[in-house]
């Protein structure tokens, strides 16, 4: 027990986000299965609000292209809170067009969901749904990216893309709000660990 303890920690603290990538395409059995590991996220009422889009080749080369035209029509006069991002915007349009996939994870839920079920009766407090909803995502997402880095591939967390949400969805169709780009693929880097802020400052313990 204690060394599956160790094991799972171990790959934790070693995950790094990886934003440059070898050209090896991903195996489809390897995709499916980080995809499998994220859907066994615990989600909140066990609504499972997730839905994944996978991007390889073209279509993932007309999503950076999309990211790329959005942060290039931005003015800062017109939307000042968008300016301030175009860097990263154009830097995650970057990323998706290097690496060998993208997973993007969208959230999705009716009122008619079960998620209305986690609120007492009368008041729908959306905000509170909405956040289990988002964190219901996160959590498939993190499983993702360790089970990634269980198969040797290095993946980054992009939340850039999520500005672009509507215009993403106006030229992919479908349903929901983008929460979260994952780019992947075989690492060409090795970055250092970024620095953790120690426990005790993160931690109060109470009794
Ligand atoms: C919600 C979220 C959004 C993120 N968005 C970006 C992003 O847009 N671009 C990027 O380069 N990294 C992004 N990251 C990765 C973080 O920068 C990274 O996780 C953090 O610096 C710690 O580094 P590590 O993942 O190597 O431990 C994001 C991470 C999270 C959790």
């Amino acid at each position: 027990m204690q060394q599956n303890s160790d094991a799972l920690l171990a790959a934790m603290r070693a995950r790094r986000s990886i934003r440059t990538w070898q050209s090896r395409p991903i195996p489809r059995e390897h995709l499916e299965r980080i995809l499998e590991a994220a859907i066994w996220a615990p989600s909140a009422d066990n609504l499972q609000p997730w839905r994944f889009v996978v991007f390889q080749g073209e279509r993932k080369q007309e999503l950076a292209a999309l990211l790329h035209r959005f942060a290039a029509g931005m003015q800062p006069g017109i939307n000042p809170v968008l300016w301030v991002h175009r860097h990263g915007i154009r830097r995650a349009a970057e990323m998706i067009a290097q690496a060998a996939a993208v997973v993007t994870a969208w959230a999705v839920f009716s009122p008619s969901d079960a998620a209305v079920r986690l609120v007492a009766s009368g008041d729908l407090a959306p905000l509170f749904t909405w956040t289990m909803v988002v964190e219901s995502v996160a959590a498939a997402v993190q499983n993702l990216l360790l089970a990634a880095h269980g198969l040797g591939l290095g993946a980054v967390w992009l939340g850039y893309p999520n500005l672009a949400t509507r215009e993403v969805h106006a030229w992919l169709g479908g349903e929901g709000q983008l929460l979260a780009t994952v780019a992947l693929g075989y690492p060409a880097e090795q970055p250092a660990p970024r620095r953790r802020k120690p426990l005790p400052s993160v931690v109060r313990w109470e009794g």
